[in-house]
């Protein structure tokens, strides 16, 4: 049974509760207590007749100073959307070359064009724009379809051997399987590219003979010289760039089954700002890598 006593000490009434020995004092809530809590509710009454608050049947209390957060979202959303409407113009109609020499818009097309490359592009030519096996090196290599603004952009807006009805042609011919070429030829032709290249792998009699074959069947779309021409997107054989690969193997592959790459077409996928953006963007990476 609790048995309610004073306390000897500071004359206070304990609680009548005894823990081995230890009593507890029944001390009074301090009376700063007191005021803390009614200061606190009328402070808590005053900010509801300031601020939005109350729910009410059809909405709410907006609050004496009107304030209201959703307005200032919208109003900072609208105020970034208008930006973006000013760039995305820009890019969609502005001339190229313009665009490329202003630095505010490289800025632009610098940090939207590595999230749209490494979302549309990255898969097949790299997250560097470097290439794979199959995938040109658009970083770095000389472009098999020509390297000024206008051009790049046309080659993303209507891809290669792509679904497009303006969409560029490459046909690299199958002179083995179609038996257009002999396999002596064609491993004469495997070396005298790796001649062109820069090592020689061909006797002087063998290399006439192959140079004759090359203008008979090569020239024609590599160009006389092997260096490639942009009108029919055939690659310059010279250089240390290959999209299959320049190993012999690799090289007799191409030559004997031809090639046909394929690069997708992007109108109707990406908007013509982003297609452009993406041109500049690429344009970017091969004045910074060369
Ligand atoms: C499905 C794979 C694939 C995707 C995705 C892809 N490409 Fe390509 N792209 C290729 C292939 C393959 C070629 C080379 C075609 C050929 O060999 O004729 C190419 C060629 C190109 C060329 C021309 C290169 C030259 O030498 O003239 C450009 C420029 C290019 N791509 C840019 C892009 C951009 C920008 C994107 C993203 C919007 C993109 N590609 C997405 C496969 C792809
Ligand atoms: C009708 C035009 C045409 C003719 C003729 C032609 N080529 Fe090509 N060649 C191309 C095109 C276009 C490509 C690029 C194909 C692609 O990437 O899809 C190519 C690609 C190649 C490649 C692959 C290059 C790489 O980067 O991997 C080699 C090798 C090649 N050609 C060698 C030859 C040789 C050798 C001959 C002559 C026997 C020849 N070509 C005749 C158009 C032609």
């Amino acid at each position: 049974m609790a048995l309610k006593e004073r306390d000897e000490f500071s004359g206070q009434m304990t609680t009548g509760h005894e823990w081995n020995g230890i009593k507890e004092l029944n001390t009074p809530v301090p009376r700063l207590l007191w005021l803390f809590l009614i200061s606190m509710t009328l402070f808590a009454l005053v900010w509801t007749l300031l601020m939005p608050s109350w729910p009410g049947l059809s909405g709410y209390f907006r609050g004496l100073l009107g304030v209201d957060q959703q307005q200032a979202v919208r109003a900072s959303l609208a105020e970034a959307e208008a930006e973006r409407a000013v760039w995305t113009a820009r890019l969609a109609h502005e001339d190229l070359t313009d665009l490329a020499a202003d630095d505010a818009i490289m800025a632009v097309v610098r940090q939207s064009g590595s999230m749209l490359f490494g979302d549309n592009c990255a898969a097949c030519h790299g997250v560097e724009a470097r290439g794979n096996i199959g995938y040109p090196n658009i970083a770095e290599a000389p472009m098999m379809w020509g390297d000024d603004a206008e051009t790049i952009v046309e080659t993303i807006r209507v891809g290669i051997n792509a679904n497009h009805p303006e969409t560029r042609y490459a046909q690299m011919l199958a002179f083995g399987r179609d038996q257009m070429l002999s396999a002596p030829d064609i491993t004469l032709l495997v070396n005298y590219l790796a001649d062109l290249s820069g090592t020689p792998m061909l006797a002087r009699e063998e290399r006439d003979a192959a140079a004759t074959l090359f203008a008979d069947n090569c020239a024609g779309c590599h160009g006389e010289d092997g260096r490639g021409m942009t009108d029919l997107g055939a690659p310059d054989l010279t250089d240390a760039f290959w999209t299959y690969g320049g190993e012999p193997a690799a090289i007799r592959h191409s030559i004997y089954n031809g090639r046909q790459g394929v690069m997708p077409a992007w109108e109707g996928r990406l908007s013509a700002a982003q297609i452009r953006l993406l041109g500049l963007y690429v344009l970017d990476l091969r004045s910074a890598t060369r």
